[in-house]
């Protein structure tokens, strides 16, 4: 071998030994990121050159092998065994890029000959995930089996009381238990990954913990919940009612045979929850919401809301007040060309508002076993590195009990529909109560083409009539529509959509 030969050889076994890229060896070692490639091109440097860098080289010590960071797994549906087939495949690229091994060790699930699409012959199994969590083999537990309670509660406070960091994207468990897992985590050192619980796929824990570290946030809100989002957008887009298009979205795979979760909002709650936490500073509240979901939503809503330049979104906001912590969640009336209304079909949006980015927006897939699975795999990227700060932001002892700001107290615009008795002096009834209320209205909007359901009653004529009011409080919307309605000019319930501007 001639000496450039036995050069590039020396250069190519520093690489390798050290796990270093090309253009790290020619920046750190040659002062030239092109160096290595040259280099395996023939193109050999002067002798000095050469021997400057050979001393270079036995200036750099040899690297600290870091033990690998040895994973179990407990669930292996969509999001487990999609986590599983990622380190698989890029396990030897993640290493080279992050400088440490993930290797997966132990798996738990219910059925073990269950066909997954991977191949779990080679880790130990268990059908107890709390003894996986527990394992001698395992240094990080990684929980994707869901529920609030029951073997994943159980697991993960195993792991945490035995030091161990844990990954979860579990948004139920930390809706109801996630300051106690913190304190837990804080007892014992340990570390809660839980980018995935919230927006699938967006880094939106991370942005909030670390990127905005330094920002009061004054106000967020989203869409994070992808069936409610696709049905909505179907409704604006076809004239299909709410019944037909959820049927199709179970047809698709969007919505679960009982989608009760999704469409009544109880899963946006939990999101929401966990995320005004981390805004606030306040503990977990998530039986601290006003919820309202889509179902009763209507073509007649969509088309009108569209005429005013609207579209209905199911929206979580959240922002502090005077009164405390303002949590709620409702379809909601967004201006079409605010960033949120643009946000269509199963895709997820957070808009996060602070005193220093007046509006920052992340929006992408919130759901799905890749996404997701790149979620859980970036916390334990930041686990391997050695990253380790307060779950939910502060430590636990920092977070004030939560103070709800009741929804009577909210102000905005409003979006009242209502069918009407078609007789002489109903809709001037109707505003006179609403004056009575202080509620002064923007519009009133009668389209004799739209019929809502409640237009049948009684087999009674009656018209739709949609009112929009300026800027008012909720209360004052509530004691009014009660007036109306011991009026009797009215029938069915009124349906009142809130109006939000950004
Ligand atoms: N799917 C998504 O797009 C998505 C998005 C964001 C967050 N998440 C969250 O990620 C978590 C997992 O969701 P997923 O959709 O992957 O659920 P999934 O497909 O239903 O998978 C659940 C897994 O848990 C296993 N399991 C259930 N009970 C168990 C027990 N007692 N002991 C051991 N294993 C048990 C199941 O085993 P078998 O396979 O043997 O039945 C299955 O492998 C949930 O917290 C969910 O909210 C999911």
């Amino acid at each position: 071998m001639d000496e450039s030969a036995q050069f590039l050889q020396s250069v190519e076994d520093f690489i390798l030994r050290r796990s270093w890229s090309a253009t790290r060896f020619g920046r750190e070692i040659a002062g030239d990121p092109q160096f290595v490639f040259d280099l395996r091109e023939g193109r050999a440097p002067r002798a000095d050159t050469r021997q400057r860098i050979v001393e270079a080289m036995n200036n750099v010590p040899e690297r600290q092998e870091q033990p690998p960071l040895r994973i179990g797994v407990a669930g292996l549906g969509t999001v487990g065994a999609a986590l599983v087939a990622m380190l698989d495949e890029g396990s030897g690229d993640l290493t080279r890029k992050h400088g440490r091994t993930l290797q997966v060790t132990s798996v738990a699930a219910r059925s073990r000959s269950r066909d997954r699409g991977i191949d779990i012959s080679g880790y130990e199994w268990h059908d107890d995930p709390v003894a996986l969590a527990r394992a001698d083999n395992v240094d990080l537990f990684v929980e994707l089996i869901g529920g609030e309670d029951g073997p994943a509660l159980a697991a993960v406070r195993a792991a945490l009381d035995a030091g161990k960091p844990v990954v979860t994207a579990n948004k139920a468990l930390l809706a109801k238990h996630g300051v106690e897992l913190a304190r837990r985590a804080e007892e014992t050192g340990a570390y809660i990954g839980f980018e995935a619980a919230v927006a699938g796929g967006i880094p939106v824990i991370k942005t909030l913990r670390e990127g905005l570290g330094a920002a009061t946030v004054e106000r967020v809100y989203g869409i994070m919940n992808g069936t409610c989002n696709y049905i909505l957008t179907r409704m604006g887009k076809e004239d299909i009612s709410f019944a037909d298009c959820l049927k199709d979205a179970q047809a698709l795979g969007y919505a679960e045979a009982d989608p009760t979760f999704d469409i009544e909002g109880f899963d946006t709650a939990h999101k929401l929850a966990i995320l005004s936490c981390l805004c606030f500073e306040y503990e977990i509240a998530a039986d601290d919401i006003f919820v309202e979901g889509i179902t009763a939503i209507t073509q007649a809503d969509i088309k009108v809301a569209a005429d005013l330049g609207y579209k209905i979104k199911l929206l979580g906001i959240a922002r502090r007040s005077g009164d405390g912590v303002e949590q709620r969640i409702h379809p909601t009336l967004v201006p079409k060309s605010s960033a949120i209304a643009m946000v269509d079909n199963v895709l997820n949006a957070v808009v996060l508002e602070t005193d220093h980015v007046s509006e920052l927006v992340l929006a992408g897939p919130g759901a799905g076993g890749s996404a997701t699975a790149a979620s859980v795999l970036a916390d334990i990227l930041d686990i391997a590195r050695g990253h380790n700060v307060p779950p939910l932001g502060v430590p636990t002892a920092e977070l004030l009990p939560f103070r709800k700001a009741p929804i009577r107290s909210h102000e905005g615009g409003y979006y009242i529909r209502l069918s009407v008795r078609d007789v002489p002096g109903a809709l001037a009834s109707i505003t006179t109560r609403l004056g009575e209320c202080s509620i002064s209205l923007e519009s009133v909007i009668q389209r004799p083409d739209l019929v809502a359901e409640a237009d049948v009653t009684n087999g009674e004529k009656t018209r739709t009539v949609v009112l929009i009011t300026d800027e008012t409080l909720e209360a004052s919307v509530r004691e009014a529509l009660s007036r109306v309605a011991d009026d009797g000019f009215t029938s069915g319930s009124p349906q009142v959509i809130r109006i939000e501007t950004f």
